[in-house]
C-alpha cells in the first residue's frame, strides 16, 4: 500500500486522503464474499490509501483478533487471488471491531472516538467511508445516527469529508425509497451517497457506454428505425439456498429488475451524455428511466408475467421447488421469476419493445442484453425457403463469458446459395486475459474517490420505483391468483413467451443460435 494514485472510472488519477472504512453488518454474508476481497485485491494492486484501517460495527461482540480470523478466513474462501503474507501483514494491523447496537447514538459516540485516535496516531485527518451493508430494516437508524452523532459531517467541504456506501435493497417501494432519500438528504450530501448496484461494477457493464460513445457504427443504427426489439435477461440457475428469509419479502422484481435490469436497460437505451462527469451520465439515464410508459398489469394484453419455480432437473440434479426450501411459507405468493414488456416514450425507440426478464432456477447463468435489428426486406433473398434470413443480433454478453457477439447472415460455401447466420465473436478473456477485477473492487475504489459514476442516484432509485411500485401493488392484492409455475431447470413459465409473441419475437437468450 504504497501508491497513493490511481486511475478511477473516468481514469483521472486522484490523491486519495488517509481513509478509515467501517463496515456496519461487518459479521455478515457480505463482508466475507465480497467486501474483504475487494478491499484485498485493491490492497494488492496498491490501490488503497497509503493510510487505510477497517472497522467493523457490528452488534455481536468480537474482539479485533476475532474478526481478523474471520477477515483471514473469508479471504482463503471467497478472494479471486491468493492473498499473500505481505499484503495482509501490511493492512491486519489496521483491523479492528466496534461492537454495538445500531441504534444506540453512544456507539456511534464511540466510534468517532475511536477515529479520532487514529487520527492523532496519523497526524492528519482522515476520510471516513461508512459502509452500510445491513438488513435494510436498520438502514434508517444507521443513517440517522451517523447524523446526529456528527460522524456525517467529520470535515465537512473538504477532501476528507465523510461518505457513505448503502446497500441494496433502497427501498421496498416507491413510498420507502422516498423516505429513506428524504433522511440521506437530511444528513448528508447527494455527493457523500453511494448507493450501490454491483451490476453497474462487473466490466461488461461498464463497457457498455465505450461501445456505444466510442464506435461510430452503432449510433446511426441505434433507434427505432433498425431495432426491432431490445431483451435484457438476468438469470440464475440456483434457487434461494439460505437466503429464503430475505427472499420470500422480496421477490424477482424488487431483488433484480427494480435495479439491475434496469440499470441495463437505462444503460442501452439513455441519450449520449454531454460529458463523462458522472452527473451528466446519470442524468441522460433517468431521463431513459422517465421515458418508460406505465406498465399494463390488467386487461387482455398484459405487459407483466410473474413465476415460481416448482420442483425439477437443475444441470441434471433433482432442485426443490421454491414452496420447499428453508424458510419460505406455504401461503407464499412471492415470484422467483418476473418478465415485463416495457416502452419508451420517446424519439429514439418509439415502437421498440424492451422485453426484460429475471429469475432464480431457470436453465443457467446467464446476463445478456440482446439488440434486434429489423428484417432486411426481403427482396433478394427471404422469400423463398432456400433463403432464411435471419435478422441481425448484437449480444452483449455480461456474465458468464463476458463478451460481444454480432450475429450477421452468410452464404454457406457451395454451389448454390444458402445462407446461414454466422457470428463475430470478441471475449473478454481470450483477448485480455482472466482475472477482470470483482465489481465491488471498482466499486469501492471509486467511493474512496468520491466518483459516482456507477453508483444510482436518489431520483434514479424513485424513477425505477415509480414504474414497478403500482406493479408490486396489484401483485400483492392479488395474492396466488395469476403467479405462474415453471418447473426448475426451465425458462420460465409459458406465459413470458406470450409476452413477445404480439411483437412476433422470441426470448433469445438461451436459444440454438449460441
Ligand atoms: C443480488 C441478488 O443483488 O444479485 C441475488 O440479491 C442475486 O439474489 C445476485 O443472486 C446476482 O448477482 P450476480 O453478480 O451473481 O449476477
Amino acid at each position: 500500500m504504497s501508491n497513493q494514485t490511481h486511475a478511477t472510472s473516468t481514469d483521472a488519477p486522484r490523491e486519495t486522503p488517509p481513509t478509515i472504512i467501517v463496515i456496519f453488518g461487518a459479521s455478515g454474508d457480505l463482508t466475507a464474499r465480497k467486501l474483504a476481497p475487494a478491499i484485498f485485491n485493491l490492497s494488492k494492486d496498491d490501490l488503497l490509501p497509503e493510510s487505510c484501517y477497517l472497522i467493523g460495527y457490528g452488534r455481536s461482540s468480537m474482539s479485533d483478533e476475532a474478526f481478523r480470523d474471520y477477515l483471514r478466513e473469508s479471504l482463503a474462501s471467497h478472494s479471486r487471488r491468493p492473498i499473500e503474507e505481505a499484503t495482509w501483514d501490511a493492512l491486519a494491523p489496521n483491523i479492528s471491531f466496534h461492537a454495538g447496537g445500531y441504534d444506540e447514538l453512544d456507539s456511534y459516540k464511540e466510534l468517532d472516538t475511536k477515529i479520532t485516535a487514529i487520527e492523532e496516531s496519523l497526524g492528519s485527518y482522515a476520510q471516513c467511508l461508512f459502509y452500510v451493508s445491513t438488513p435494510p430494516g436498520v438502514f434508517m437508524p444507521i443513517l440517522e445516527n451517523l447524523g446526529t452523532s456528527g460522524l456525517a459531517k467529520r470535515h465537512k467541504g473538504q477532501a476528507t469529508a465523510s461518505k457513505v456506501i448503502i446497500e441494496k435493497p433502497f427501498g421496498r417501494d416507491l413510498q420507502s425509497a422516498h423516505e429513506l432519500n428524504g433522511v440521506i438528504n437530511r444528513r448528508f450530501e447527494e455527493s457523500q451517497v453511494f448507493r450501490i448496484d454491483h451490476y453497474l461494477g462487473k466490466e461488461t457493464v461498464q463497457s457498455l457506454l465505450v461501445q456505444r460513445f466510442a464506435n461510430s457504427i452503432f449510433e446511426p443504427v441505434w433507434n427505432r428505425n433498425y431495432v426491432s426489439s431490445v431483451q435484457i435477461t438476468v438469470s440464475e440457475n440456483l434457487g434461494v439456498g439460505s437466503r429464503g428469509g430475505y427472499y420470500d419479502r422480496s421477490g424477482a422484481l424488487r431483488d433484480m429488475i427494480q435495479n439491475h435490469v434496469m440499470q441495463l436497460l437505462a444503460l442501452t437505451a439513455m441519450e449520449p451524455p454531454s460529458s463523462l462527469d458522472p452527473e451528466a451520465i446519470r442524468d441522460e439515464k433517468v431521463k431513459a428511466l422517465q421515458a418508460l410508459k406505465p406498465v399494463a398489469f390488467t386487461g387482455d394484453d398484459p405487459e407483466v408475467v410473474r413465476g415460481v419455480y416448482t420442483e425439477g432437473l437443475v444441470d441434471g440434479q433433482r432442485a426443490d421447488g421454491y414452496l420447499e426450501e428453508e424458510a419460505i411459507p406455504q401461503s407464499s405468493s412471492t415470484e422467483t421469476y418476473a418478465a415485463l414488456r416495457l416502452s419508451l416514450d420517446n424519439w429514439r425507440w418509439k415502437g421498440v419493445p424492451f422485453y426484460i426478464r429475471s429469475g432464480k432456477r431457470l436453465a443457467m447463468k446467464a446476463s445478456e442484453i440482446v439488440v434486434q435489428f429489423s428484417r432486411p426486406p426481403a427482396i433478394l433473398f427471404g422469400e423463398g425457403q432456400r433463403f432464411k434470413v435471419e435478422p441481425n443480433l448484437l449480444v452483449i454478453r455480461i456474465q458468464p463469458n463476458e463478451g460481444i457477439t454480432l450475429y450477421l447472415n452468410s452464404k454457406v460455401p457451395g454451389l448454390e446459395t444458402k445462407l446461414q447466420p454466422i457470428k463475430l465473436a470478441f471475449g473478454y478473456e481470450t483477448t485480455f486475459g482472466s482475472n477482470t477485477p470483482e465489481a465491488y473492487e471498482r466499486l469501492i475504489l471509486d467511493a474512496l474517490n468520491g466518483d459516482g459514476t456507477l453508483f444510482i442516484r436518489g431520483d434514479e432509485a424513485e424513477t425505477s420505483w415509480s414504474l414497478l411500485s403500482p406493479v408490486l401493488e396489484f401483485w400483492e392484492a392479488q395474492g396466488k391468483n395469476g403467479l405462474e409455475s415453471y418447473s426448475a431447470g426451465t425458462w420460465g413459465p409459458l406465459a413470458a413467451d406470450k409476452l413477445l409473441l404480439k411483437g412476433g419475437h422470441e426470448w433469445l437468450t438461451g436459444k440454438e443460435y449460441q
